[in-house]
């Protein structure tokens, strides 16, 4: 007899528009998906995405990191408590724009994702598209990662490439970044959730998954 499967409980942490939340929504709603959103969390009672989120029939929370003075921990107390009441197994970071004292990261080591629009290691921090543009690079992308101590640093789980285009601007790089953003957070996610990633032995994540050994992405097209 086939075992039911348990869904991982996850919250998803947003500030603002969240779009990569909608897209999780939207994966979690998928029969056989591994995970079930228990939670959405915004820092900021005006985030957009709070109201899709509870038009969904969601759980959410408000913790305004305005209210606690500059105080972190006691910042991060609050997000744990709503974290706590609804049994998350997994954070999900999605456009969160508040930095977690290295207590808090290490509390949730193995269990808390985000998502950067950027090939990492290249363009951490801010202004991600402008960089790239500036940098002249013809591909870039996004990438979901385990969250350490260091900025945009953790393990990464998965990634996905974009072109650029010599027209492009921010705005325009960033909308491509963005769809390709809305398909990887849920294929990150389902691995983790499903247990088919793992740690290697130097700390790389390995996913027990299928890759086309032969996909190439060239930029300029070569034909
Ligand atoms: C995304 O580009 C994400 O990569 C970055 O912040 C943005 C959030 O957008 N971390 P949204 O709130 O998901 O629409």
């Amino acid at each position: 007899m086939e075992e039911a499967m348990v869904r991982k409980r996850v919250a998803l942490l947003i500030s603002g528009r969240g779009s990569n939340m909608t897209a999780l929504i939207g994966a979690a709603k998928q029969p056989g998906y591994p995970a079930e959103i228990a939670l959405v969390l915004s820092n900021r009672p005006e985030a957009h995405g709070l109201h899709r989120a509870a038009a969904e029939g969601l759980a959410t929370a408000v913790v305004d990191h305005t209210g606690f003075g500059g105080n972190r921990e006691a910042f991060e107390r609050a997000v744990q408590a709503h974290l706590e009441a609804h049994r998350i197994d997994i954070i999900c970071l999605a456009g969160f724009m508040r930095l977690f004292t290295p207590s808090f990261v290490s509390q949730w080591s193995g269990r808390m994702l985000n998502i950067h629009p950027a090939l990492l290691p290249s363009f951490k921090g801010l202004r991600t598209h402008q960089r790239a543009l500036e940098a002249g690079v013809k591909i870039h992308g996004a990438t979901v990662h385990f969250v350490v101590g260091e900025v945009d640093s953790g393990p990464i789980v998965a990634q996905a490439a974009v072109p650029v285009l010599d027209e492009d601007t921010p705005e325009t790089l960033a909308a491509r970044v963005l769809a390709a953003e809305l398909r990887l957070y849920p294929l990150a996610l389902g691995l983790v959730a499903s247990g088919k990633s793992s740690f290697s032995s130097h700390g790389t994540v390995r996913n027990d998954t299928a890759v086309a050994p032969a996909a190439q992405l060239i930029v300029p097209d070569p034909h």
